[in-house]
């Protein structure tokens, strides 16, 4: 079996648990392509702190007619003992956090129902898919009075075909979605960002041809000289059928014969410009089949890493980055998922002179991504292992391995992302490097072309002397970490004392630095949250980086404020993590200046 056909069993591995646990068809790729109703907008939302909508008062499951999937209506028959009726529930707007749509939900984590109503009409030889671009976390949906499918994980996409159950004119989807935390999610009960719940991202009714290309792999060779790939074609007629692929702009043809598996691979010879954040140069991509057709705008590039070296297009590229949380820029926003948030929040990247950007800490709307191909900043894409995860248990694992494959498979033709990551500071031990390996594993055997990594931690050794001794390095393509001197090690002069070694030689990306400073608060430079503060610790922090023995860039943590319920000091914090380079309404700190003219030199 060659490689392209290992990794696309290893999908089909990852999938087939995922169906096991949570029953959602493999994911429609390019799903705005694929609108044939949109549903985003108002829904009615009903609380359900006791799930009463799904369990009985011994806590068994309700069946779905007795449930609030049946979408009964008491007030058109008040006879009838109905306690609930969405047509005269409360509204939430899908997308969206329900945390910041009411004052009531800002710290809700329990069950919201919601309910939307629409109109289809279903055509023959025709499918259609359920999508949901994200739900935090739980999601179990219904369709017409019946539960048809469950999915765990808050950032990635995921999809129902309901081909057998649309209805001619209206129909009803109720969606139980559940943000409450546990220790066997990923990510699990402790985390420095807020849990916002909710469908936070669009939902839309797909429609493709009975037989489909839902997945492909446009890409440039590894020598850079040819353009290859691979289409996923799903429906009755795939075997046999040829795939077409066109780039015009590079009078670029190729076509293959769909397997038995439902695969057709290609390639050929092609010389396109190479995308780069100097010139991130997009084509347009036609993929044609017999009976389908869908489009893409895809960058070509590589990039590689060579000892201490990180080659974009064969060249030495130094990573100007910035951590960006999924929220909004301005006005205490919550989750972020439109293009116009995209854009600001990408574009206040680019104004403080960006070529990347760690999208932490979890798979962040396709928008970002999308975007930061046109824009041309390099991305940093992680799954929400953070932290204490059950590293042990085999439904945990499952899961982040899902993630893993749920996050490559929507971004793989995006050239800006470099780097995927599986985790983010989690305590070694001898489980959680069994678990990372595999996902590393899993993430280069699905995507050989990109780096894949983690965000680790540093230690001290005697002396002064700084390293990263973990464990991962074996693995990992990058040594890529954390560090804290001059606010969690140390004062601003130990940023001065220190000097660094590692134990391998691989390119360096500290994935995190920085200090807490509110905004306009004013006082001595060692007064921890002051601007003044921050001013030196960034002088310090950028004096100790050009010093190291080498480095290929950085993310400092973070471009804004953002919600934490872990930030608790009055008047400073007030449930803001005060780390940003911006305060949560976009205001420039002082030390953005330090970093932003750092930058211009790099
Ligand atoms: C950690 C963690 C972040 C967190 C940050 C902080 O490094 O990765 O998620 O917000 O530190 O303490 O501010």
């Amino acid at each position: 079996m060659n490689k392209t056909r290992r990794i696309l069993a290893v999908m089909a591995c990852a999938f087939c648990f995922t169906a096991m646990s949570a029953q959602t068809a493999p994911m429609v790729m390019n799903a705005a392509q694929r609108e044939c109703v949109n549903l985003c907008g108002p829904w009615k939302a009903i609380v359900d702190q006791m799930d009463n909508g799904f369990y009985n008062y011994r806590w068994t499951r309700k069946p779905d007619r007795e449930s609030f999937f049946a979408d009964e209506h008491y007030f058109q028959n008040t006879t009838r003992l109905i306690e609930y009726d969405f047509d005269v529930a409360s509204e939430l707007r899908v997308p969206g956090d329900w945390n910041t749509q009411d004052p009531m939900y800002l710290y809700y984590e329990g069950t919201i129902w919601y309910r939307r109503t629409f109109n289809a009409s279903p055509k023959p030889g025709m499918r259609y898919y359920l999508w949901f671009g994200a739900v935090n976390y739980e999601a179990i949906v219904g369709l017409n009075g019946r539960s048809i499918g469950e999915h765990r994980g808050g950032f990635t996409p995921f999809d129902f075909e309901v081909t057998d159950l649309l209805k001619e004119g209206q129909n009803s989807v109720v969606v139980k979605v559940n943000n409450a935390r546990h220790q066997d999610n990923v990510p699990t009960l402790n985390c420095d960002w807020w849990n916002y719940g909710g469908i936070t991202r669009e939902v839309r009714l797909l429609e493709v041809p009975e037989t489909f290309i839902r997945e492909f792999s446009v890409r440039l060779s590894d020598d850079g000289r040819s353009i290859e790939g691979w289409a996923r074609i799903d429906g009755q007629q795939a075997a046999g059928q040829e795939v077409r692929i066109a780039i015009p702009e590079l009078k670029f043809k190729a076509s293959a014969t769909v397997g038995t598996d439902g695969l057709a691979q290609f390639s050929g010879k092609a010389k396109p410009v190479f995308w780069s954040p100097s010139n991130p140069k997009l084509y347009d991509v036609a993929i044609t089949t017999a009976t389908d057709k869908v489009s893409d705008r895809i960058g070509f590039r590589t990039i590689k890493a060579d000892g201490r070296h990180l080659l974009l297009n064969g060249e030495e590229i130094f990573c100007k980055g910035i951590s960006i949380h999924e929220e909004q820029l301005y006005d205490g926003g919550g989750r972020a998922w439109s293009e116009s948030h995209a854009r600001e929040l990408l574009g206040a990247a680019k104004e403080l002179g960006c070529n990347f950007v760690r999208l932490a800490h979890y798979p962040h709307n396709e928008n970002m991504t999308r975007i930061a191909d046109e824009m041309g900043l390099m991305v940093w894409s992680e799954v929400p292992v953070y932290w204490t995860i059950s590293w042990t248990n085999a439904d945990t694992y499952a899961n982040a391995c899902s993630q893993v494959s749920d996050m490559i498979t929507r971004d793989r033709n995006r050239a800006s992302i470099i780097i995927w990551s599986v985790a983010n500071e989690t305590p070694r031990s001898p489980e959680r490097l069994e678990f990372l390996s595999g996902l590393i594993d899993l993430a280069h055997e699905l995507d050989p072309t990109r780096l894949v990594s983690a965000a680790m931690e540093k230690q001290e050794m005697r002396g002064n002397v700084l390293t990263v001794n973990d464990e991962l390095l074996q693995k990992s393509d990058l040594i890529s970490f954390n560090e804290y001197v001059g606010w969690y090690d140390g004062d601003v002069e130990k940023c001065r004392r220190v000097t660094w070694s590692f134990p391998v030689e691989k390119p360096i990306i500290i994935t995190e630095l920085g200090c807490g400073v509110k905004s306009g608060y004013h006082g001595n430079a060692d007064e921890r949250f002051t601007e003044e503060y921050g001013v030196e610790l960034y002088k310090a922090q950028i004096e100790m980086l050009e010093n190291m023995p080498w480095l290929n860039g950085l993310s400092p943590w973070i471009l804004k404020d953002f919600r934490s319920p872990r930030r608790q000091l009055a008047i400073i914090q007030g449930v803001y993590n005060r780390k940003g380079l911006l305060d949560e309404n976009g205001t420039k700190k002082d030390c953005w200046q330090i970093l932003h003219d750092w930058y211009e030199t790099r």
